[in-house]
């Protein structure tokens, strides 16, 4: 009888998390560790001493800028066919759901095109260059105008990003630090804290 009142209290009481599964927590948290290496190579790239490191540097930013554009793919796929999305907290207001879904969606989609145009950058240089372990061969003639076009939308989406990374991370840190809310937690592969389910 004992062990039938223990087993109540903590199936009916203990209140389950509502979290991202496994695996858009593995592409959340690697997709940080991703940018944070393109924008390192990036700078890096510009401040080099010598050609050799600069090139060298070019090559990874390439080749992680490519990846990252697969694994947002992968992870898009996942998102629409499994991925679970946790409700956000019953305190959150209209506008505040709008911002935090708006924020999302537009760095899912600078995740797409921000690899594009610096691909098309790098393509319309007209020249072979090592991506990826193996070479790109020249697949278009030089063109000088559509390369600058690409640099610049290259160099926005850049600026952009941050932004709205900025803007993420600290309304991110703001739940977990301060309302305590769980929407943190529910990112974190090991959550403190529970997040209420009540709301879409
Ligand atoms: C999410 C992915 C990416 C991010 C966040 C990113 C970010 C950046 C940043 C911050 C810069 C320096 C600012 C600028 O000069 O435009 C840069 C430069 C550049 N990136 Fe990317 N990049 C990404 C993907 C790619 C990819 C996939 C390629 C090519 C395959 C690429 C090729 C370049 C090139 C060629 C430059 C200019 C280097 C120069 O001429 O100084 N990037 N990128
Ligand atoms: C310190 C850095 C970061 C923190 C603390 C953070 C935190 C979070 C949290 C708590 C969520 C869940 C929000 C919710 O359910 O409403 C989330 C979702 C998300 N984060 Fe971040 N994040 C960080 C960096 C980034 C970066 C660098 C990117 C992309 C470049 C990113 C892209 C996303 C996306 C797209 C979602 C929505 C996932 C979905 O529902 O499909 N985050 N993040």
């Amino acid at each position: 009888m004992y062990s039938t009142m223990v087993d109540r209290i903590y199936t009916d009481d203990v209140i389950e998390p509502d979290r991202y599964d496994f695996l858009s927590i593995v592409f959340h948290w690697a997709t940080l560790l991703l940018i944070g290496l393109l924008f390192w190579s990036a700078s890096a790239h510009e401040g080099a001493q010598d050609g050799d490191t600069a090139a060298r540097l070019l090559e990874l930013h390439r080749s992680v800028g490519v990846i990252i554009w697969l694994l947002t793919l992968l992870r898009l796929a996942w998102k629409a066919s499994g991925g679970h999305v946790p409700a956000l907290p019953a305190t959150t207001g209209k506008l505040q759901a709008i911002g935090a879904r708006g924020t999302q969606w537009a760095m899912y989609a600078l995740l797409i095109a921000q690899p594009l145009s610096g691909l098309l950058q790098s393509i319309w240089r007209g020249k072979a260059f090592p991506l990826l372990l193996g070479e790109l061969p020249p697949l278009v003639p030089r063109d000088k105008a559509l390369m600058h076009l690409a640099h610049d939308m290259h160099e926005w989406g850049a600026q952009l990003f941050i932004a709205f990374i900025a803007v993420h991370a600290l309304a991110g840190l703001f739940h977990g630090l301060v309302r305590r809310d769980g929407v943190l937690g529910s990112m974190l592969p090991f959550p403190r804290t529970a997040r209420c389910r009540n709301q879409g």
